[in-house]
């Protein structure tokens, strides 16, 4: 077995970021503008990356195939992945919100429709309200449900506001601050501690290089 660490980076808005804090960290990934290339390394080849959609990262790093990855908060809520969480890593910072049209009062106590990505936290939140809702799973653009009828309040992402604005609807209340996390799976936490360690404590000197 390979002792250099495999680990996983999100696909989409937190790679930019995520990157950034690596190369802050000392570790700089040569991929080429535009690449498709699956693997990666980085340029002193200590560790091998993937680049994987975000809500497949707990999946592969439970099943230990992957050792570790970059992980928002939101997806390890909805997921309950069985994976260590050494580190918050500060970015990706949003608030996973209720939200719903500005111009109309939502009660809870209503049958209403809940539209989301995120049906187990959603179920979960207003399970813990003794409210009974309708779950509408959706994959993304959320923010019309309500809009088109299909659903009274949304569960979702909010970071600026702005599609919440632009579409008329305002935050109801937040379920849970989000950011995005260092994930390892267990295993290799113990049989690669070394490397674990490693890239815990590289990432650890950027994150609270201020603090
Ligand atoms: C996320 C989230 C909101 C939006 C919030 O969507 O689901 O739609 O960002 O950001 P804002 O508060 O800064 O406007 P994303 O862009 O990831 O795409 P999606 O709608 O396809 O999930």
């Amino acid at each position: 077995m390979s002792r250099k660490l495999l680990i996983a980076l999100p696909k989409g808005r937190l790679l930019e970021q995520s990157t950034a804090l690596m190369a802050k960290a000392g570790i700089t990934v040569a991929n080429g503008e535009g690449s498709r290339q699956l693997f990666i390394e980085d340029l002193e080849k200590l560790f091998r990356f993937v680049m994987l959609k975000p809500v497949d990262i707990p999946v592969y790093v439970e099943s230990g195939v992957i050792d570790a990855g970059i992980c928002g908060s939101d997806i390890l809520r909805e997921l309950e992945s069985d994976v260590n969480e050494p580190l918050d890593l500060q970015i990706g910072r949003c608030s996973l919100v209720v939200a719903g049209p500005a111009d109309k009062e939502v009660s809870y106590r209503r049958n209403i429709h809940v539209a989301t990505k995120y049906p187990r936290t959603a179920a979960r939140f207003f399970k813990g309200k003794n409210a009974h809702v309708h779950i509408v799973k959706l994959d993304g653009s959320v923010e019309i449900a309500p809009l088109l009828g299909l659903a009274d309040v949304i569960v979702d992402l909010v970071e600026t506001g702005r599609t919440l604005r632009d579409n008329g609807m305002r935050v109801i209340e937040e379920i849970a601050p989000v950011s995005a996390k260092l994930i390892v799976n267990r295993t290799s936490m113990k049989i690669k501690a070394k490397q674990v360690n490693h890239l815990i404590t590289q990432f650890d000197r950027v994150v609270y290089a201020d603090t």
